[in-house]
């Protein structure tokens, strides 16, 4: 959570929130907590009854902030809220985030970018309406970092997808499962074995995957410095917005 984020939900008298949101953010708020989520596939509401339940908060002059995991903006469909309040004349801000893109990556020691390694990273999501909607999946080039988002329930489509676009089937590739938590899981596999590991218990969701020569730096960086599986827990930390060197002695 940025300052900035942390000021917008003091200052709220309604929060509409999302399902991949860090709870302990909700904690000790006086301001009425609204569950909008959608997980999986169930949606507790649709796009237009958020949409709707913004403007009715909002209209009754209520402060109201839109919660939602990571960066909005990033698969956060910030834009339809923002334009719909825009066409009704209702004055909003908005507040970039950390995206799970990025952070997830970091946290599990795999930077998406590395000099001499990646100058390059692109976020894709794997979650597509119907079968004939085709993967946003760019040709395979060594130097940049695949980052899939909502990768669980379609690896059929996207896996074979990846031998085609020409990622070599020992490219490592790592599945990090609900990331930035104490709960974080990362799975390490390669493009040709990604499919057999996927059924690995430590892949739930929410759950990305990253492909490419970054996830070898994992190893030396997770080893070296850090004796648990976590940047988070460990003493010695790299966290969104941070780099540190920290003792619990
Ligand atoms: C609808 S997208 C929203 C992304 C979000 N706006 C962001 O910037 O992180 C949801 C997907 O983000 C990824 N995701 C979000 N939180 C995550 C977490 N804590 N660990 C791993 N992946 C996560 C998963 O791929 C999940 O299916």
């Amino acid at each position: 959570m940025t300052l900035r984020g942390e000021r917008a939900l003091c200052q709220a008298d309604v929060i509409l929130y999302d399902s991949l949101i860090d709870n302990q953010l909700l904690e000790g708020r006086s301001a009425r907590k609204v569950y909008v989520g959608k997980r999986c596939g169930r949606h507790s509401m649709s796009q237009s009854e958020i949409t709707s339940l913004l403007v009715k908060y909002a209209l009754a002059g209520q402060c109201v902030v839109r919660l939602k995991g990571g960066d909005p903006s990033v698969f956060g469909r910030v834009g339809e809220e923002a334009l719909a309040l825009s066409e009704l004349g209702i004055a909003f801000d908005i507040v970039p985030g950390v995206s799970s893109a990025i952070a997830a990556p970091m946290l599990a020691g795999i930077p998406v970018t590395h000099r001499g390694v990646a100058d390059s990273f692109v976020t894709v999501t794997a979650h597509k309406r119907s079968e004939d909607e085709p993967l946003g999946i760019p040709a395979y080039r060594s130097e940049t970092t695949l980052v899939l988002l909502m990768p669980l329930s379609t690896i059929g489509r996207w896996q074979p997808r990846l031998l085609e676009l020409g990622y070599p089937e020992d490219l490592p590739l790592a599945f990090i499962s609900e990331g930035c938590s104490e709960r974080q899981k990362v799975v390490v596999s390669t493009v040709g074995k990604s499919l057999e590991d996927c059924e690995d218990p430590g892949v739930v969701s929410p759950c990305l995957v990253v492909v490419g020569g970054v996830v070898r730096l994992r190893e030396r960086l997770i080893q070296k410095y850090s004796k648990r599986d976590s940047f988070q827990d460990a003493e010695w930390g790299v966290g969104p917005g941070g780099f540190g060197l920290g003792s619990s002695r």
